[in-house]
C-alpha cells in the first residue's frame, strides 16, 4: 500500500477534486420503481449484462485503490440493487483493506434482514435505505413489486442492530405519486436516530418520463414538514455534502433534503461513477462513459490506469443540473423563493 496518497490530488476543469468513488455493482433489481427501472422498459426479456461482462472483483478492488491513492474518501456500492451480487461481502472485505476508505451502500433494503450481519463483519460502514411510501399501496405504486413495507423497516432495524448506522432512508418524492406520505414517513422516523432524506424526482435516463411539474421542491418538502413539526437549518457535514441538513426544533433528530433539480450542486460535485461493465461516467447525467475494463483486461499496469483516469477526470467539465436549471426558467423562480439554508 505504499502508494496510498503519494499521488498529487486530482483537479478537473472546474478546480473540483474527486473524493466519492460510486461503484455500480450489478445491473440487476428485484424491484421496478417507476422513476429508475419501468417494467415498459425493463421487461421479462430485459437483456440484463452477461456474467462475464461484469467487473470482477478484483478488478472493482484495483480501481478503487487507484482512486484511494488520488484522494477517494468514499467508496458507495450501488446497482441497480447491489445485494443481488453475488458474494458482495467478499468485495467489500477487499476494499475494506484500502486505508483511509469509507465502505457505504446504498439499497432497497429488500435482503437487509438477512444480509446486514455479514456485511458489517465484512468491514461495510452504514447503509443508506430507499424508501419511497409507508403505506404498502403506495409503496406499490412506486416500485411495481409486491413487497411489504414492513420487511423493508425490518431490514433498517437489523441493519441498525448490526451497527450499520446512522442509517440514511431516502424518499423520492413524485408529485401525486406519494408526496401525500412525506409527513407520514417524516413522523415515523422522528426519533428514531435514522436519517430521512426527500430527494428531488429527477430525469435520470431517458426512460421514466420526467416532467417537471411531477417534481416537488426540496422548499415545498420543508415548509410541509415545518408546519407540523418546527425545523431548523443545520450545517453541512462536509463540502459536497448533497444533501442539506434541517433539524426538529424540539430534537427528535435530523432530516435532509437533496435538491437536485431547483438546486444543483454540481460547484461542489466530486463524484465519479464506475458502472458495472467498467466504464467510468464522470456525471450521472453523462451521454457516455470511458471503457476502463478494456485496459484493465489488456493488461495495463496500475501506472497505466491511474493515469488514464487521471487524464479522465482533469478533462471532466460536466455541471447537467446547473446547466438544465439555468435553461428552465420556473426552476430559476423555485429556486428565488427558496426560503433559508
Ligand atoms: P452520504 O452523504 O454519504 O450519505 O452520501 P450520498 O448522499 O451521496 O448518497 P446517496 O446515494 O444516498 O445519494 C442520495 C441521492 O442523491 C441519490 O440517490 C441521488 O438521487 C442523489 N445524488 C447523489 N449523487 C448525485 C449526483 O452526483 N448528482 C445528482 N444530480 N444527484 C445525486
Ligand atoms: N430521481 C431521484 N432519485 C432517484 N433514485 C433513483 N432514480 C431516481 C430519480 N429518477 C434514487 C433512489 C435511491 C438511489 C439509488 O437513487 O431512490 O435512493
Ligand atoms: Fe432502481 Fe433502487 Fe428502485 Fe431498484 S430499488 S428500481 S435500483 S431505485
Ligand atoms: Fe455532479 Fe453531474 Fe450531478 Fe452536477 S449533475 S451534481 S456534475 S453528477
Amino acid at each position: 500500500m505504499a502508494r496510498v496518497n503519494t499521488l498529487p490530488p486530482l483537479l478537473d476543469k472546474l478546480g473540483r477534486p474527486v473524493r466519492d468513488l460510486r461503484i455500480s455493482v450489478t445491473d440487476r433489481c428485484n424491484f421496478r420503481c417507476v422513476y429508475c427501472m419501468p417494467k415498459t422498459v425493463f421487461g421479462r426479456d430485459y437483456p440484463f449484462m452477461p456474467r462475464a461482462g461484469l467487473l470482477s472483483f478484483e478488478e472493482i478492488a484495483c480501481v478503487a485503490r487507484i482512486f484511494a491513492a488520488r484522494g477517494v474518501k468514499k467508496v458507495r456500492l450501488t446497482g441497480g440493487e447491489p445485494l443481488l451480487r453475488h458474494g458482495v461481502d467478499k468485495l467489500i472485505g477487499m476494499l475494506a483493506l484500502i486505508p483511509d476508505l469509507e465502505i457505504t451502500l446504498t439499497t432497497n433494503g429488500s435482503l437487509l434482514p438477512q444480509k446486514s450481519a455479514l456485511l458489517r463483519a465484512a468491514g461495510l460502514k452504514r447503509v443508506t435505505v430507499s424508501l419511497d411510501a409507508l403505506d404498502d399501496a403506495v409503496f406499490k405504486r412506486m416500485n411495481d413489486v409486491d413487497f411489504p413495507v414492513a420487511k423493508v423497516l425490518d431490514g433498517i432495524a437489523v441493519a441498525a442492530a448490526a451497527g450499520l448506522g446512522p442509517i440514511k432512508v431516502n424518499m423520492v418524492v413524485k408529485r401525486g405519486a406519494n408526496d401525500h406520505e412525506i409527513l407520514a414517513l417524516a413522523r415515523h422516523f422522528r426519533g428514531s436516530g435514522h436519517i430521512l432524506r426527500f430527494i428531488e424526482y429527477m430525469d435520470v435516463g431517458s426512460s421514466n418520463g420526467w416532467k417537471l411539474d411531477e417534481v416537488v421542491s426540496s422548499a415545498e418538502v420543508v415548509r410541509r414538514i415545518d408546519a407540523a413539526f418546527p425545523l431548523e437549518p443545520i450545517d453541512a457535514n462536509y463540502p459536497g455534502e448533497v444533501a442539506q441538513r434541517w433539524r426538529y426544533k424540539d430534537g427528535a433528530g435530523e432530516i435532509g433534503v437533496i435538491s437536485s433539480v431547483t438546486r444543483a450542486f454540481c460547484d461542489t460535485c466530486t463524484r465519479i461513477r464506475l458502472s458495472t461493465e467498467g466504464k467510468l461516467y464522470t456525471c450521472l447525467f453523462a451521454q457516455s462513459g470511458h471503457d476502463l475494463r478494456e485496459l484493465i483486461r489488456a493488461g495495463k499496469s496500475d501506472a497505466e490506469l491511474d493515469a488514464a483516469i487521471a487524464a479522465i477526470w482533469q478533462a471532466r467539465d460536466d455541471r447537467y443540473s446547473q446547466l438544465r436549471m439555468a435553461a428552465t426558467p420556473h426552476l430559476q423562480k423555485i429556486e428565488m423563493s427558496y426560503i433559508g439554508g
